[in-house]
């Protein structure tokens, strides 16, 4: 049985559909980058996959393994988040709350653990500073220590390098295949980035304005319809790098191909 699987998956808000048709399935392991535009739902697809979203039609179901409170989350971040007033291990530790049923302390195996994933992403001397004053990157680290707290077995990281520099980028992209390759932790990550994705990533899930375009490995993603009409004479890049900033949504002409595929 797959980890998750989601099967005819759609999500309104207000009775407004904003995504439908998303079919896929992910198993123990991989590595799978969730690409769209701005608005395109990645974000509500992220929270329905934890159950904090209700779905409006089709289901999300997790094997027999997996409970959504072991899923460790990194949201996508907003500017009131980044001014948290409250010391890098307080945000640590706040991950492991999700585990610890009505128990209102945390205990030494909360503390061993979040002091290990501190240790792990190389923040311990940032260990008492508030995380307010914190670089972008650095801010990403804890978070990602946060979320790892959760879990044992998948992370799901909404856009973990908005904002960051290049360096610091490829830094978070490295710790984040290190976590994937070595601690055996499933990965589910949105990001604008369709590089890395093909690089890093071994499933790719890419949505477009309100539904899905395709899923499947990267290897076939680099020859289907959806990938090559990005692409084509480097729209691609403009596109995802005004996505990425934010900016307003790319003219109807530029749209991807329509190709879905389920496993
Ligand atoms: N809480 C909400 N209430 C109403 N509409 C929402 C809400 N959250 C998101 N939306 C709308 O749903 C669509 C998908 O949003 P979102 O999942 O945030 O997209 P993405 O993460 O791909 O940018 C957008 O049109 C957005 O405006
Ligand atoms: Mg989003």
């Amino acid at each position: 049985m797959s980890l998750i699987s989601c099967e005819n998956l759609s999500f309104a808000y207000e009775g407004v559909t904003v995504l439908q048709g998303v079919n896929f399935k992910i198993e123990q392991g991989d590595y799978l980058c969730i690409l769209g535009e701005n608005g395109a739902g990645k974000s509500t697809l992220m929270k329905g996959l934890l159950g904090l979203k209700k779905p409006s039609g089709g289901s999300v179901t997790y094997g027999e393994e997996l409970q959504a409170k072991e899923i460790g989350y990194l949201p996508q971040q907003t500017p009131v988040q980044k001014d948290f007033p409250a010391s890098v291990f307080e945000v640590v530790i706040s991950g492991c709350l999700s585990g610890m049923g009505r128990r209102p302390f945390y205990g030494r195996e909360e503390k061993e653990r979040a002091a290990r994933m501190i240790g792990l992403l190389e923040i311990t001397d940032l260990r008492n500073r508030c995380y307010r004053d914190l670089s972008g990157g650095q801010q990403q680290r804890v978070l990602l220590a946060r979320a790892l707290c959760a879990t044992k077995k998948v992370i799901l990281l909404d856009e973990p390098v908005a904002g960051l520099d290049p360096l610091v980028t490829i830094n978070m992209y490295k710790l984040i295949e290190r976590i994937n390759r070595k601690m055996g932790i499933t990965v589910i990550m949105v990001s604008h980035d369709i590089q890395a994705a093909t690089i890093y990533a071994t499933r790719i899930l890419h949505l477009g304005e309100d539904r899905q375009l395709f899923f499947g490995t990267k290897e076939e993603y680099r020859h289907s319809a959806a990938y090559h009409s990005f692409m084509d004479g480097g729209k691609a890049v403009h596109m995802w790098k005004k996505a990425a900033a934010s900016e307003s949504r790319k003219p109807a002409e530029e749209k991807g191909g329509t190709e879905s595929r389920r496993e």
